[in-house]
């Protein structure tokens, strides 16, 4: 009877330590074709644009920081309506098809979450970077939170401080945050999240401010919407050029150039090092997103596998 109870207990234990951990081959038999159905949709989205691959591995970003990976900001309104998301986020189309397509071959057996996390992974593979196994079985929220999106995402005018006060309690080291940051190696941003940059700081260089300049204007709300470049010299390569453009004072955003300070500042060296070891960063950075992936998943019986990405069942 005790040692009875006591496998019980212990049968428990290792129920509830599987549950908060997520696993590699999670759909190999409820969903065999999982992986390489997402992966196909990716690589033909990206093949298609390239910048849906930047808007893939941003989605991710986005969701995970927001009270864990759990497809919370693919919730119609809420997360969407805040700030750093609103007429920014974008690719919501491109998993809701992998979703549809998800459910005609496994009905309501692959997450929302699961589906973002391994397209962001594809997407940077895509694009050339590098690869990282992404862990399977987390489940997608009921809820979303958008005050918590405008105050856990980081804005473009942060500096290194920001950063990590929104970073380091994650578990992320400066290592991690500059590596994170190399994600900015692809995609575009507006106008008005690097304005301020060109007019009002000196640490930029002047050919890039220039030609810059010409697409948008000081005035706040003329050009506020156009588009530039994260990396202007290799804009859709997954390559280490972030950080050689942060050497040469080509960051776009406040919050790169940062990370930059021309040999004094608290990450140059980790930049430097990214900047002439690609194998250096390649391992950072899938590290980091193996990290970022694991944010507080929902797992076991928590949440719900939705049929739909945009709504709750
Ligand atoms: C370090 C703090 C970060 C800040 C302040 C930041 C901020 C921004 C901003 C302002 C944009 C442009 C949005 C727009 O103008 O519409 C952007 C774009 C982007 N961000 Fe970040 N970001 C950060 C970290 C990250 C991380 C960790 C990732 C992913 C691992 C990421 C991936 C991207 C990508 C790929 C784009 C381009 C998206 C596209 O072209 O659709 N960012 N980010
Ligand atoms: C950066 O941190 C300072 C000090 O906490 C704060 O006043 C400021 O609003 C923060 N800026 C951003 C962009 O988060
Ligand atoms: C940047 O310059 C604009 C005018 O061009 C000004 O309105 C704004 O307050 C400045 N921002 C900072 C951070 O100095």
């Amino acid at each position: 009877m005790a040692s009875s109870s006591l496998s019980l207990v212990l049968l428990l234990c290792l129920a509830a330590a599987a549950s908060a951990q997520l696993s590699t081959t999670f759909y190999d038999s409820s969903c065999p074709k999982a992986l390489s159905t997402i992966k196909d949709a990716v690589t033909a989205a990206v093949n298609k644009e390239n910048r849906m691959g930047a808007s893939l591995l941003r989605l991710h970003f986005h969701d995970c920081f927001v009270q864990g990976c759990d497809a919370s900001v693919l919730l119609s309104g809420n997360e969407q309506n805040a700030f750093p998301n609103v007429k920014s986020l974008r690719g919501f189309e491109v998993i809701d098809s992998i979703k549809a397509k998800l459910e005609t071959l496994c009905k309501q057996t692959v997450s929302c979450a699961d589906i973002l996390s391994v397209a962001a992974r594809d997407s940077v593979v895509a694009l050339g970077g590098p690869t990282w196994t992404v862990g399977l079985g987390r489940r997608d929220s009921t809820t979303a939170n958008e005050a918590l999106a405008n105050s856990a995402l980081p804005a473009p005018s942060s500096d290194i401080v920001n950063l990590t006060d929104a970073f380091g309690p994650k578990g992320f080291s400066l290592t991690d945050i500059v590596a994170l940051s190399g994600a900015h190696t692809i995609g575009q941003a507006q106008c008005q999240n690097f304005r301020d940059r060109l007019y009002n700081e000196t640490n930029i260089n002047s050919g890039l401010a220039t030609s810059l300049k010409a697409n948008c204007p000081r005035a706040t709300g003329s050009g506020d919407n156009n588009l530039a470049p994260l990396d202007p010299t290799t804009p859709y390569s997954f390559d280490n050029v972030y950080y050689t453009n942060l050497k040469s004072q080509k960051g776009l955003l406040h919050s790169d150039q940062v990370l930059y300070a021309g040999g004094s500042g608290a990450a140059d060296n980790i930049v430097s090092n990214f900047a002439s070891n690609p194998a250096a960063f390649s391992s950072a950075f899938a590290s980091a997103m193996v990290k970022m992936a694991n944010l507080s998943p929902l797992t076991g019986s928590q949440g719900q596998v939705r049929l739909s990405c945009s709504k709750v069942n």
